[in-house]
């Protein structure tokens, strides 16, 4: 499958490519700040190109051919470079990559060595390094070569670290903790800042038109609107929460089922939320709160046996992190002649220090600080990855791993040095995708990570309810997030959905936790995928729920057969025809009455009855003979 691009990737892109263009002319990395450069990073990324020249290529009239293989498996980009004499914008192109085909028309994206224009296909092509790949184009454009190029958010590693990585991550102590984590299954993602006080809008005008480009999603306010940082940093002044905060937030995770918390600890603006005595940016120093809101959260967490975890933004730091490398990447791509994309990073009022710095002295003293301030920690979140080396990301797991052990990392520390896999903001992997890890999928209640006072697009009880048992069947966690606003107050409406989610988790607590994926994920209609933050913003949510769709989970001899219709009648599970599996007992979750039953080769049949009006689903309890086998 050949997943479409990520919304916002385009504008990025667009940005960029004025950016380039401008660096050319004015030197646009920041002509009046004297960023002191570190030296160019090692940057592998041509050991893991494919390059095919036209002049290799087997000619049928103007369809051109080539098999070749990839290195690594990954996620690429396709270029054609082309001579700068015959370019022309526009030209028609029409590609086979095996099985799949597309149109497209080119575009002079930018331009490498003086007199070669780049044109990048927008579909994102995953290619696995097992297995030969086959390329066709048929086009009358005067191309010279065409290059896969690995994705910018997948740089591949070298591997060098790989074997002493391994040995942490398979230690007893993670092991354990990916164990745990497995069973939660529900988390509560908390995004809570100096920026939850805009509420998404700054000066009189929403983030959603607001200047340049970038998510529109409320915690990305000082790159939206370019805010200097001098200017941002007199939000903390104002930022003084009720000191219920972290009761109320406990209570709402409580009542919901949530068994972990990730609160972001610091954001991609640098503010940091605990007390730190590398920045005094945070909340202890800057606000006229004072006190550490991150340890009363933690403290209520593990009053009430919640789980506690940090997010963490190592690689985006708008404050004190300066470009986040960009200047020194770029040097080195366009020797290359590859494209920098900004990546989110602070190119318009970037600190004076350099990134090496930023690192050293912020944010690796701030993760051991953290991981000493907190000793029952579970989970650190790192985000913001962009230029982030190799060596760097394996130095914060390390550093994670040598101050405690029982901390799991996530995917996007950097490389692959994960604990587990996130699917992607708001995206669920299809049932036939196999992932190498345990994953987790993270979400919004509205469309926004950050609290947005104007977006009231909530999702409803329903559809939460909907992803989670989606993705429970599919054998991940869910991280469902809140946006307090700046008194620390969740909105009403996402309370109380998530409330009324949570009152179905309850009710089939045997389905979720510590279960895992049965042989099937789920049977009836096809799956309506959740593809991103930005595609369920513009696509809205239309799914009807019949008696005939189901979901599975399993746990030792049990199947959980999940429906999210609240209608009495018969129901037929095919997956649980005869000969699939040979039953002990059927019973429907919340009631003590086993229910009488048959099955054929057409499926297992029985009757739902007396089923309450209001639930948003039930679930069939199938006790098996024998232990199904994974
Ligand atoms: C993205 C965004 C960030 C948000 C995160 C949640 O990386 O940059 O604002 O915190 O996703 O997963």
């Amino acid at each position: 499958m050949i997943p479409k691009l990520r919304p916002y990737y385009k504008q990025l892109k667009i940005y960029s490519v004025l950016c380039s263009l401008l660096s050319v002319l004015l030197s646009c990395n920041n002509t009046n700040k004297s960023i002191t450069s570190t030296s160019v990073e090692p940057f592998n990324q041509t050991d893991n190109w494919v390059v095919l020249d036209k002049t290799n290529a087997d000619q049928n009239g103007t369809t051109y051919s080539w098999d070749f293989k990839v290195n690594q498996s990954s996620d690429y980009v396709l270029q054609m470079v082309s001579n700068e004499a015959t370019f022309k914008n526009n030209e028609t192109v029409k590609l086979k990559l095996g099985e799949q085909s597309f149109e497209t028309s080119l575009l002079n994206d930018y331009r490498i060595n003086n007199n070669e224009i780049v044109s990048e296909f927008e579909t994102i092509m995953p290619l696995q390094h097992t297995g030969k790949e086959h390329l066709s184009i048929t086009t009358k454009a005067d191309f010279k070569r065409l290059r896969f190029i690995p994705h910018f958010k997948q740089p591949i590693g070298s591997g060098k670290y790989h074997q002493e990585w391994l040995s942490m991550h398979q230690s007893k102590e993670k092991q354990e903790a990916l164990n745990r984590f497995k069973e939660a299954k529900l988390g509560m993602f908390i995004h809570w800042g100096l920026y939850s006080q805009a509420g998404g809008m700054w000066k009189g005008t929403k983030i959603n038109n607001a200047p340049h480009p970038g998510p529109k999603v409320a915690e990305w306010l000082m790159y939206a609107f370019q805010i200097p940082r001098t200017e941002y940093r007199e939000l903390a002044k104002t930022f003084n929460p009720d000191q219920s905060f972290a009761q109320n937030v406990v209570k709402l995770a409580k009542d919901v089922g949530m068994k972990y918390i990730v609160i972001t600890s610091k954001h991609h603006d640098g503010f940091a939320l605990f007390d730190s005595n590398y920045s005094e940016f945070n909340m202890v120093d800057a606000t006229p709160y004072k006190a550490d809101i991150i340890k009363e959260l933690y403290d209520a967490c593990l009053a009430e046996g919640i789980d506690f975890g940090v997010y963490y933004s190592h690689g985006n730091d708008w404050m004190d992190g300066t470009d986040g490398n960009y200047a020194n990447i770029k040097k080195t791509n366009d020797s290359l002649g590859i494209y920098t994309h900004p990546s989110g990073k602070n190119l318009w009022d970037p600190s004076d220090n350099t990134h090496k710095d930023y690192l050293q002295n912020k944010a690796y003293p701030q993760i051991k600080e953290l991981l000493t301030m907190l000793p029952e920690l579970r989970l650190i979140w790192f985000d913001g990855t962009g230029f982030t080396t190799e060596e760097q990301a394996f130095q914060f797991y390390k550093l994670v791993y040598d101050n405690n052990p029982n901390v799991l990392v996530n995917r996007r520390v950097g490389y692959a040095f994960g604990d587990y896999l996130d699917a992607g903001d708001n995206k669920i992997p299809s049932a036939s995708e196999t992932l190498e890890k345990y994953w987790e999928t993270c979400g919004t209640t509205n469309n926004s990570w950050g609290y947005k006072s104007y977006d009231e697009d909530w999702k409803s009880p329903k559809e939460l309810l909907y992803y989670f048992v989606d993705i429970l069947s599919k054998g991940g966690n869910y991280l469902l997030n809140i946006g307090p606003d700046g008194t620390g107050h969740v909105p009403e409406t996402s309370a109380q959905n998530l409330r009324a989610m949570g009152k179905w988790v309850h009710q089939n607590a045997e389905a979720v936790y510590g279960t895992s994926r049965w042989k099937t994920p789920n049977e009836g209609q096809e799956e309506t995928l959740l593809d991103g933050t930005g595609h369920r913003a513009s696509k809205g949510f239309q799914r009807e729920f019949t008696s005939k769709d189901f979901w599975f989970t399993t746990k030792a001899n049990k199947v959980y057969v999940i429906s999210l219709s609240n209608t009495d009648g018969d129901i037929l599970i095919k997956s649980l025809r005869k000969g699939e599996a040979e039953i002990e007992q059927v019973k429907r979750l919340g009631s003590d009455t086993t229910l009488s039953y048959t099955q054929n080769e057409n499926g297992l049949q029985t009757t739902i009855t007396n089923l309450p009006k209001d639930v948003l689903g039930y679930v069939i309890e199938v006790t098996l003979k024998n232990n199904y086998e994974n």
